[in-house]
């Protein structure tokens, strides 16, 4: 079943509008419900007393009503007397000071207590609603990031992670090359977690730094494994258990941490604004393809866009007609099996007032809310894609290491990790094919072409992949910033990009980090725009596919093409704008054979989603832009409206 619902707090509103909710709800289409995620002073009101008349009730109107239900563990928010009575559970920020309450999230998520305290409730919530026929999954605390606490505890727990990863000091010290600036430890409780304000400033070594990242994404995965064991005491293995996902400041790796969880959880808000530089990728679909990739099978959106958002800065634009519809759709034709929207109401009290629910403050549902009842239907018509996947010829390698190490050590203006790989993203899509964003240690089998972008501290078992696949027939495209790092966060000492230096055929002579400007690539047939990096390479054997054509450095080698085995290797030196990034996709799918759509305006998407056996398949044709557009697709003139997604049958 494909569902849809929304995110509800029964604790925020008078019971009385309960069943006028319930009611809407079940009017409007919804199947699935959230709740509970943030409720624990309600179910806990002081130390060892339990409440849960209020859960109970609503839970069972919903199910008398005929609304599953996802429970959220509440662990995210605990309740004020944990934090008076233990302040040893309160989060450290990097300042060093406890973090003050009144947001959310401040716990210390390694902190015994805590975890003791946590486990109590979860373990009571999970006796009372895991076997509820009603309760259709669990979502574990709220869009939680990687562990960057900087309490003893934690620090403790940094040095013992440090001692089981090393062994001695002298190892450590010499695998982050500690003799710099004098940063030698000779024992354990000599290494602190990087407090400090120059933390963000690329100050610190970049050897500890990675570490740090890989213990604080451990640490979260830990915390993770730990609510499932508690869950599973009670909670049946045929209820999925998840959390929802997000990009914050300190990003949790997903990979590590749904590794034990059953499906991919991602909450998704994407911009109500288009903006105007057409060189910005403004579709969150390459965050949708990377959640599809977490455990490469279709994932829940537990929180998906309803409103204009606000509180935690100025309100964005209202969503214009057609977004909330369009966007929703997005999600399922990349793999969602669940979109939840966030949230029913706008809350009337609390910081998050002025982030806005399908139905606004005036308690009169309205546009959005008469939309989000549109898209209802749509989703209740779309059960024949129940049980189709999203295959794709194309895969992008994401790598959380290279996430946290480009965070430590910043390159050349402009450049982002994550934005170049929605751009390579981007690019394929934009030919109307479908592309998977897997882990980078994943196999390659099965694909057609594999993009690596800027694989910048080098994984021994993805070069050997990637070598592998090429001389095996495969098509694969290498850009600047691969090769650069061992796993140490140092550089290598060879030429870039080192460990790929054979299968690219090319090697760097010189790099140029321009920074926003523009450079100009020519091919034999015409001339594009490259920005941002700039690798002069010197063939070893490849050929040249385009040459520099400003700077000094005009008539160097920017992108290389390489034959290698009975496979294709590309080489891009250089950081593309939008259509030399869609040439080179279009040249790697003509290297691979793979079919393409090659005439779509921008920013209008193709994709496709069909069952195992290929008799069920359907296309997505989606307009991502605030103005009509007109194509031809497949012989037919196409008309779509502003962000008008089309669902059609194929064979
Ligand atoms: C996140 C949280 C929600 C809410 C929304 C609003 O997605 O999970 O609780 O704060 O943001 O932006």
């Amino acid at each position: 079943m494909i569902r849809i619902g929304v995110d509800y707090y029964p604790e925020h509103w008078d019971r009385s509008l309960w069943s006028r909710d319930l009611d809407l709800m079940k009017k409007a289409g919804v199947t699935t419900v959230r709740i509970a995620e943030f409720m624990w002073g309600l179910l806990e009101p002081s130390e060892g007393e339990f409440h849960f008349e209020l859960l109970d009730d609503f839970v069972k109107m919903a199910g008398d009503a005929g609304i599953e239900l996802i429970l959220g563990t509440p662990t995210n928010c605990p309740p004020m007397w944990m934090y008076r009575n233990y302040p040893e559970t309160l989060s450290v920020e990097r300042t060093g000071l406890p973090t003050e309450t009144g947001i959310r999230g401040h716990r210390c998520i390694e902190n015994p207590l805590f975890r003791s305290f946590a486990a109590d409730i979860i373990d009571r919530m999970a006796e009372r609603y895991g076997k509820n026929p009603h309760v259709i999954g669990w979502q574990i605390d709220n869009e939680l990031s990687a562990n960057h606490c900087n309490c003893r505890e934690c620090t403790h727990k940094f040095q013992e992670w440090l001692r089981r990863k090393y062994g001695t000091p002298e190892a450590m010290n010499k695998a982050w090359g500690a003799d710099i600036w004098s940063g030698q430890i000779s024992d354990w409780s000599q290494v602190q977690t990087p407090k400090g304000q120059m933390y963000s400033y690329g100050w610190l070594n970049p050897g500890y730094m990675l570490d740090y990242e890989r213990f604080a994404a451990e640490s979260t995965a830990g915390y993770i494994a730990f609510q499932i064991r508690e869950l599973r005491k009670y909670v049946p293995e045929s209820v999925p258990i998840t959390t929802n996902a997000c990009f914050c400041e300190h990003t949790m790796d997903f990979h590590r941490s749904f590794k034990d969880l059953d499906i991919a959880g991602y909450d998704n808000y994407p911009g109500t604004k288009i903006p105007d530089d057409p060189d910005v990728v403004y579709t969150t679909a390459a965050d949708l393809d990377l959640m599809r990739g977490v455990k490469r099978k279709n994932f829940w959106m537990l929180e998906q866009l309803s409103g204009p958002m606000g509180c935690w800065g100025e309100m964005q634009p209202v969503p214009r007609p057609g977004m909330l519809k369009g966007y929703a759709l997005q999600t399922i034709a990349h793999g969602a099996d669940m979109v939840l929207f966030w949230r029913w109401r706008s809350a009337v009290k609390g910081a998050e007032t002025f982030c806005q629910g399908l139905i606004s403050h005036s308690n009169v549902p309205g546009r959005r809310f008469r939309e989000f009842a549109d898209t209802a239907k749509t989703v209740h018509e779309l059960q024949w894609l129940d049980g189709t996947v999203v295959k794709s010829p194309v895969a992008i390698l994401w790598g959380f290491e290279q996430f946290n190490a480009f965070k430590t050590q910043y390159q050349s203006p402009g450049f982002d990790y994550r934005d170049q790989v929605k751009r390579w993203q981007a690019a394929y899509a934009s030919l109307g094919v479908n592309v998977d964003i897997i882990d980078e240690e994943q196999p390659l089998d099965g694909y057609r072409v594999v993009v690596v972008p800027a694989h910048y501290v080098t994984s021994p078992v993805t070069a050997a992949r990637v070598d592998s696949f090429v001389r095996g027939g495969g098509t694969v495209l290498v850009t600047c910033r691969s090769g650069v790092k061992d796993k140490d966060n140092g550089c290598i000492l060879s030429p870039l990009p080192t460990a790929f230096r054979k299968v690219c055929g090319c090697s760097v002579d010189e790099y140029d980090p321009i920074g926003k400007k523009d450079v100009q690539i020519a091919f034999p047939d015409e001339t594009l725009t490259g920005s941002v990096w700039c690798d002069l390479l010197l063939p070893e054997g490849a050929d040249i596919r385009a040459r520099y054509a400003s700077e000094f450095y005009a008539g160097t080698a920017a992108i290389t093409k390489n034959h290698c085995g009975s496979g294709t290797c590309f080489y891009m030196g250089v950081c593309g704008k939008r259509p030399l990034m869609k040439r080179m996709a279009k040249e790697t799918l003509e290297s691979a054979g793979v079919p393409f759509i090659a005439d779509l305006p921008d920013n209008v998407w193709v994709n496709t989603r069909e069952s195992g056996d290929g008799s069920v398949r359907g296309q997505f044709i989606f307009n991502e832009t605030d103005r009509e557009q007109s194509f031809m697709l497949d012989g037919e003139t196409m008309s779509l409206a502003p962000f008008e997604m089309k669902i059609r049958r194929i064979r």
